[in-house]
């Protein structure tokens, strides 16, 4: 098949499924992520074809108002991951097992996945750790829970790792080629790499069968993931140097709110179109 030919099936796919990442890294065709909180940004994002969807703990800092992804918890993620799961048709959905739901041990994991799994709808569901999260891994496969990984920077052990710092550099590369081997050696069928140098990553891509899915990863992987808010410029404070802003709505929401009071204010809205008569 042409890269062309294998890029059309890949677009054509009523659900993209566990197989399809394997065949799209097989196939040269780079897999597109997003993350999701509701049900109407799951919406647009699968009628624009997006691969997956990552109903993201990221949600502590985007939609509930935390710091940090650590105070997040199952119970808060699973209405969100109902209403993405909900909203799409060929997006693969993915939930995020939050901080404190999975590193007591593999049985502690089977049971959020299972909770994610028959609560949400979502069709797999993703952890962070690589050696250290394998037998977890390996349990909640062996239940027929898909499982994505997720190594490099993990922002659930931000305290740990002593901040937001790029993982993988010079010796260290190694240790992340081992968790990664783990990681796909527990049955993973995806592994995402968070903030590691892009030398690092394009080894990592060439050693793994399974796909990578970078953030921060540069280039050479097999596919990228953002989180939505970053990449449609809603969110504030500092943005990570790898988000690439595809529009504005902080610039649009601000600029439609400011209208709408002003309108309110001079009396001109609602105007006589948007009034019922008797
Ligand atoms: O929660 C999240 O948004 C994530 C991505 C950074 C991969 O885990």
């Amino acid at each position: 098949m042409t890269d062309d030919s294998a890029a059309a099936t890949q677009a054509n796919l009523k659900r993209v499924r566990t197989r399809h990442f394997q065949k799209a890294k097989d196939d040269g065709i780079r897999i597109t992520g997003l993350t999701s909180y509701d049900q109407l940004s799951a919406g647009i994002f699968d009628r624009a074809g997006i691969d997956f969807l990552l109903v993201g703990d990221s949600a502590g800092n985007n939609v509930l108002g935390y710091d940090t992804t650590l105070p997040v918890t199952v119970d808060e993620l699973i209405p969100l991951a109902r209403a993405v799961a909900g909203a799409v048709s060929r997006a693969f959905v993915i939930a995020d097992m939050p901080f404190g739901s999975y590193e007591a041990g593999p049985d502690e994991a089977l049971r959020t996945a299972f909770r994610f799994m028959k609560e949400t709808g979502a069709h797999a569901v993703k952890l962070e750790g690589g050696v250290r999260s394998a037998e977890q891994i390996g349990r909640v496969v062996s239940a027929g829970i898909p499982v994505m990984g997720h190594i490099g920077f993990t922002p659930q052990s931000e305290h740990g790792l002593g901040g937001h710092i790029i993982q993988g550099r010079g010796a260290a590369a190694d240790a992340l080629l081992a968790d990664a081997l783990a990681v796909q050696e527990a049955g993973a069928f995806a592994v995402v790499l968070e903030m590691v140098p892009s030398t690092v990553a394009a080894r990592v891509t060439r050693e793994l069968r399974i796909p990578t899915i970078g953030i921060g990863a540069g280039p050479h992987v097999d596919g990228q993931i953002l989180v939505w808010t970053d990449f449609a410029g809603l969110s504030s404070g500092r943005i990570p140097r790898f988000v690439k802003r595809y529009a504005d709505l902080d610039g649009v929401l601000t600029g439609a709110a400011s209208a709408y009071i002003a309108d309110v204010a001079s009396g001109s809205y609602p105007a006589p179109e948007h009034e019922y008569e008797e």
